[in-house]
């Protein structure tokens, strides 16, 4: 069988880190996938910048278009970031050529994932997002294969590695806010523009990936009620602490009778609880499901190997032929039953 040949758009903290991994796991993940993996051609914004990587042999895309044209691409890893273009026009671009797409980018998948699932069903390639949301935890798929046969009735957790990391080290180390986020964007955990972090957009753009997954409602980032930690100081974690709590930045969306309620928020919670033990850039994904004991996911949820790690195993579903619809069925069927943004109550 011939080999997937990959093209990877974006060569930062995840990019470079996905182009080593391939490399390091080339024989694992050919024996799993029942055909070789390599990475063809790669782009970024700078062709001189120093990454550490060896890229002899790889060709050097003039663009993200250019790559996502390339005939030798079989599948179009986007890794760019970024809610609109390049990363929007060059994925369509693959997906209208036939390839599949590969990316980590929830701000694009929270806005256009609607017309990029569109797009890969009706040209029939894949469409795979799963570091999207908590980086390594497997838990699109976890959503929209692992419990297709469940109802699910409240999804949350805490979704942000960058939040919880300054929270921690605010409450543990007493350090400022600004100190702790600085260590954030050093370790490579923000985004590049930290405020989607620490606003709470990030957050919501998951959860309303994870909410559309559950619930089989239309993804919609604007349905989601966001509140940020940005004005959180040491003073206040102390005080919670001395009640017996600990203070986390929740997504929760949950089924009403009303139709399906997402919130962002800071929260406070027992000491004593398992969402409080979850500490520095970990996530964690609750899933309470109808008739079966709640689900949690606890991972890594933030960095370049964490994220490298679930971007591979999507390329290897490509290499498998697994062409799973985007958000668990046709886009058709997805319903519109997603409030319009509320106020905290
Ligand atoms: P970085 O900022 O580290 O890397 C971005 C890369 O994209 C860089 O190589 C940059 O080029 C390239 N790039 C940016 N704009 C363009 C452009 N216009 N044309 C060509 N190349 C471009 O980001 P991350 O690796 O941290 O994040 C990448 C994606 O993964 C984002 O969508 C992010 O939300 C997502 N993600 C990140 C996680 C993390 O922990 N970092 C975890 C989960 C998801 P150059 O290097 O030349 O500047
Ligand atoms: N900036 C994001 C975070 C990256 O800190 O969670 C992982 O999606």
């Amino acid at each position: 069988v011939a080999p997937l040949n990959v093209g990877i758009a974006g060569l930062g903290t995840v990019g470079a880190d996905v182009v080593r991994l391939i490399e390091t796991q080339g024989r694992a993940l050919a024996e799993r996938s029942g055909r070789g993996i390599r990475v063809v051609a790669v782009t970024a914004r700078s062709k001189a910048k120093k990454r550490g990587l060896d890229l002899r042999g790889i060709a050097w895309a003039k663009s993200p278009e250019a790559l996502a044209e390339d005939p030798n691409i079989d599948c179009f890893v986007e890794l760019m970031g970024g809610a609109g273009d390049p990363a929007l026009s060059a994925i369509e671009t693959a997906l209208k050529a036939g390839k599949s797409v590969v990316t980590a980018n929830k701000a694009l998948i929270a806005k256009h994932g609607l017309r990029l699932a569109t797009a890969a069903e009706k040209h029939g390639g894949a469409l795979n997002f799963e570091a999207a949301v908590g980086a390594a935890i497997p838990v699109i798929k976890t959503l929209r294969e692992g419990l297709a046969g469940t109802s699910v009735n409240r999804v949350y957790g805490i979704l942000n590695g960058t939040c919880n990391y300054i929270l921690t080290r605010m409450e543990q180390e007493g350090l400022s806010f600004e100190e702790c986020l600085k260590d954030a964007q050093r370790l490579g955990y923000a985004e590049a523009n930290p405020s989607f972090d620490v606003d709470g957009h990030d957050t919501a753009q998951k959860l309303a990936i994870l909410a559309s997954l559950a619930f089989g409602t239309k993804v919609a980032e604007s349905a989601v009620y966001v509140e940020g930690i940005s004005s959180i100081t040491p003073e206040d974690l102390k005080a919670a602490a001395e009640l017996g709590y600990r203070v986390k930045l929740l997504g929760v969306a949950v089924r009403t009778a009303k139709g399906i309620e997402q919130r962002v928020h800071p929260t406070m919670v027992p000491k004593s609880s398992p969402i409080a033990q979850v500490m520095g850039v970990t996530n964690a994904v609750a899933i309470d499901g109808e008739g079966i004991p709640p689900i949690t996911l606890v991972g890594p949820g933030a960095g370049g190997g964490a994220t490298a790690s679930a971007v591979v195993a999507d390329i290897a579903d490509v290499a498998r032929g697994i062409r799973a619809k985007p958000f668990g069925r046709p886009v058709e069927r997805l319903r519109d039953t997603a409030k319009a943004p509320m106020e905290r109550h």
